[in-house]
């Protein structure tokens, strides 16, 4: 039998722990041995909760039992989620993480400190929330020299824009909406400034490319400045307003990358990802474009992404899984190079045709890139 702890009983905390109680007897068989939940650690009292007997405050209870081999982080944040991580690593355990901050920040460091350790360090769950992205990109793809990344990786944001298109909601109210689903961050400001989505697209490069790519370095604009008006003029075009995040590797073998809300027309396999769906577009040279889609955000999806790593960590318990992420800075041409279409709207025309991709944005101007594939 393997003991587990988790880390955090917030929105994925509570998650993981529902489904593996739930689906125990199936996680028990693909794990290869019995999977049990001993402690939850929060600074918080449960009193009502059906997991209050395992909800501790100490997490060096959890640190000191050798019981416990796998560690699941749903803390969030890079302060005592790092603090916490690096110690159970060093008391020789598996790190199951879902903190996308936490992994775009000091990924390669906790990597090199598993490999230390010889634990592993998985982090599924940080990006695309359930969809099974990260270990086909580094594994099944491994044969691939990728050429692109393109996706919609942010479900409140997608909520948001959705909700206001099929509703006429304002960004406000859509907002509301989506943080009673549980989709947003505890501070939305980072799914609604881009910042959550470009941090999950430089975990994505990281990986595609064994550089590192620093989420704060990608060019990055968010929603807050989208208008129902916006919203509604991308409509009449035929498209749907989406924050799009791109990664895509030059001809001359640079990387660019950026986050920015695009008019995506019917022919991008991206039209149709809506609500709080996320999807990752992966290009390869020998497979061509491979699409991951499936629910991005929310606790039990998550939940899903969490417990296949803690099944594949229970399966490798004695054997690291080699995830390699090189410490090299990566230098990110400026995303302007790459061209296309634009759409803007702005009352005076012949400012446009004057101005024309570097039209400011105001209450009455707006500049969105045009995406069609
Ligand atoms: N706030 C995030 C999102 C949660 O909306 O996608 C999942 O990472």
């Amino acid at each position: 039998m393997v003991s587990i702890a988790i880390l955090g009983f917030g929105i994925v905390g509570s998650g993981v722990a529902g489904v593996l109680t739930r689906n125990r007897e199936q996680i028990d068989t693909a794990a290869g041995e019995a999977v049990r939940l001993k402690y939850i650690v929060d600074v918080r009292d449960f009193p009502d909760s059906p997991f209050a007997p395992v909800i501790i405050r100490d997490f060096s209870v959890v640190e000191r039992d050798p019981d416990v081999r796998v560690v699941v982080e749903t803390i969030g944040g890079c302060g005592v989620a790092l603090e916490f991580t690096r110690r159970a690593i060093l008391a020789g355990k598996h790190v199951v993480t879902s903190n996308k901050a936490l992994v775009a920040a000091h990924g390669q460091e906790l990597l090199e400190l598993a490999k230390l350790h010889n634990v592993n360090y998985f982090f599924e769950a940080s990006v695309g929330g359930g969809i099974p992205v990260l270990r086909p990109l580094k594994f099944d793809l491994a044969g691939n020299r990728i050429t692109g990344i393109r996706g919609i990786l942010n479900g409140t944001t997608n909520y948001i824009l959705t909700a206001m298109r099929e509703e006429k909601l304002s960004l406000e109210e859509a907002l509301r909406s989506a943080q009673a689903r549980g989709y947003a961050e505890a501070n939305p400001t980072d799914d609604l400034n881009g910042m959550d989505a470009a941090r999950k697209l430089a975990i994505l490069s990281d990986l595609a490319w064994g550089r590192e790519v620093r989420a704060e370095e990608i060019g990055r604009e968010g929603i807050e400045k989208v208008s129902l008006k916006d919203v509604e003029c991308a409509a009449m075009l035929g498209g749907k307003l989406k924050l799009v995040c791109e990664a895509k590797l030059l001809p001359d073998g640079g990387l660019t990358a950026f986050v920015a809300p695009q008019v995506v027309m019917p022919g991008s396999m991206l039209y149709g990802v809506d609500e709080a769906y996320n999807a990752v577009l992966i290009t390869g040279d020998a497979v061509g474009d491979v699409m991951f889609y499936g629910t991005g955000a929310g606790s039990e999806p998550t939940a899903s992404a969490v417990l296949g790593d803690v099944i594949d960590a229970v399966r490798h318990r004695d054997r690291r899984r080699a995830i390699n992420w090189s410490g090299t800075p990566a230098v990110l041409s400026d995303p302007m190079g790459l061209g296309g279409r634009w759409f803007v709207r702005r009352r005076d025309i012949a400012a446009i045709e004057e101005q024309c991709p570097a039209v400011p944005k105001g209450e009455d101007a707006a500049c969105y890139r045009v995406l069609e594939k």
